[in-house]
């Protein structure tokens, strides 16, 4: 006899999120407030994906058109589905939007909370495991329950006196004694498809907030004569629900310390201040680099090994090299910084702007889709928007690439060893040949060609740089 093979049903999973989360004060669904970065939702689909269900069907209302948006970020068309609540009655009320999907499957249905994002999914799959070997046959239901030191706001699971599933009572709805109960309901359950349907029809609203509470269907598959059983877990935090922004701001820590914890420990980055730093759980950061305090890293940044990042600088997206130096206050968005190259202080690089190797971008100094060549620098006051600029040159302080000519963005592009001289104005489209040299407060209106030194508003050759053959060497012509 084989005692140990519960049913092992095909499994789909069920995600609530449609309310607004009136307990927030917000404008935005409570499911799209972001905790590391990402919204609510998105944490619970990416854990619902790794247990390989059929499909994940999400109940949205609220805002649901962005809600929807944010899953499919996470989840390809095909395995998410969408169910519209058009009005908000309840939980059960939200289930009950999905019966004309799943009412007659029979299928194991693992129901979550999009406002419960830090549940794991090993602790779901034990869950699923534990429903299908019930007594050898699966269990009608079974909830996801754990013991807290403030019960206050969740659910309560009433237990039998011999220790079996008797009802959960909501925090409104519950007497002072039942308040007392510190088992709380997680939210999170497996069901017997059919089962859940058939039950969802007998459940009324007649409690304090006048809702079709999902949290009554255990008690009447009970008093059918079904099997609810219980899985108690032991870990709080996972199963926290975010209902306010002090919840979310308590989980906000949680995820963040684990992941400088990890940072520090596994992977050997220094912290001066880890109670004062973000780091994404998305973002890698490289052996014996130093993160000075007040420092962000954000989403799917990657920075390699030896850097410095001090005080106050915030880097989201973005790819930072070895050995790179990054000194207070500066910005990097969407961005690409190689090994060895010095930022800052108080520099800003976006829209892609790129650093080749030994680059230094220096103070008050912008970057906008512009890349800065190998050995290149650009130390002073200045801004440079649609560049490529080569190697080894020096961009003076005060220079600025008047890249929009009021319609659209044009390129400047700067050669290799070219010295442009403070406060030069390069107005493109535009390009200055390699050697070539502008005069301190240039106007740069046509094309520089090599090895040449332009001066003056708009500038004009002065003279050619290069000695070979003597050719050139003394005419002065318009630069163009
Ligand atoms: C719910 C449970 C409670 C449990 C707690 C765990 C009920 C009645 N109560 O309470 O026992 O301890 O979760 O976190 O289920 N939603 C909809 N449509 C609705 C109502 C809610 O989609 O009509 C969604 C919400 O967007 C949210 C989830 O269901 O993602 C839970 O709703 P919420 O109002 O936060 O329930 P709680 O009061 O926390
Ligand atoms: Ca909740």
């Amino acid at each position: 006899m084989d005692n140990f093979s519960g049913e092992q049903k095909t499994l789909d999973v069920l995600i609530l999120a449609a309310g607004l989360g009136t307990r927030m004060r917000s404008n935005l669904a409570k499911v799209l407030h972001k905790l590391d970065g990402r919204p609510l939702i998105n944490h619970v689909c990416l854990t619902a994906t790794a247990l390989a269900p059929r499909k994940i069907y999400v109940v949205i209302g609220h805002q649901g058109e962005d809600v929807k948006a944010a899953v499919l970020e996470e989840l390809n068309e095909e395995y998410a589905a969408f169910v519209w609540q058009k009005e908000q009655l309840g939980t059960g009320h939200a289930v009950n939007s999905a019966r004309e999907f799943l009412e007659t499957e029979d299928s194991t249905l693992l129901v979550l909370s999009g406002d419960v994002p830090m549940i794991r999914h090993e602790t779901l799959a034990a869950l699923v495991q534990q429903h299908h070997n019930h007594r050898g046959k699966g269990a009608a239901c079974t909830i996801l329950t754990v013991k807290v030191d403030d019960p206050v706001g969740y659910g309560r699971i009433v237990r039998d006196g011999a220790g079996f599933f008797s009802r959960i009572v909501e925090q409104k709805d519950a007497s002072e004694e039942e308040r007392q109960i510190n088992e709380i309901n997680s939210g999170i359950y497996c069901f017997n498809t059919r089962k859940l349907f058939a039950a969802l029809s007998s459940v009324q609203n007649d409690n304090v907030q006048g809702e079709y509470y999902l949290t009554d269907v255990p008690a009447l598959l009970r008093e059918a004569g079904e099997d609810v059983s219980l899985y108690q877990h032991t870990d709080a935090r996972e199963v926290s629900g975010i209902n306010n922004r002090a919840e979310l701001a308590d989980l906000e820590r949680i995820v963040c310390r684990r992941t400088i914890s990890k940072m520090m420990l596994d992977y050997g980055v220094t912290f001066i201040d880890p109670k004062n730093t973000y780091v994404s759980g998305q973002a890698s950061i490289g052996r014996d680099t130093i993160i000075y305090p007040n420092v962000s890293i954000e989403g799917a940044s990657v920075v390699g090994d030896g850097c410095t990042i001090r005080q106050g600088t915030r880097i989201t997206n973005s790819r930072i090299g070895r050995g790179v130096e990054i000194l207070d206050n500066c910005v990097v968005i969407d961005s690409e910084i190689s090994d060895r190259c010095a930022i800052g202080p108080m520099a800003h690089l976006r829209g892609k702007a790129k650093l080749e190797e030994s680059a230094k971008v220096g103070n008050f100094v912008e970057l906008k889709k512009t890349i800065l060549g190998r050995g290149s620098k650009a130390s002073h006051l200045t801004y440079l928007g649609d560049a490529t600029i080569g190697e080894k040159t020096n961009i003076g302080a005060g220079t600025i690439t008047c890249n929009y000519d009021g319609v659209n963005k044009q390129a400047t592009i700067i050669e290799d060893n070219v010295k442009i001289g403070s406060s030069t104005m390069l107005v493109a489209p535009v390009r200055v040949g390699s050697g070539s040299v502008t005069g301190a407060g240039s106007v740069v209106t046509k094309d520089v060609p090599p090895d040449s030194l332009v001066v003056g508003a708009p500038a004009r050759v002065k003279k050619n740089l290069k000695d070979a053959d003597g050719e050139n060497k003394k005419s002065e012509s318009n630069a163009g």
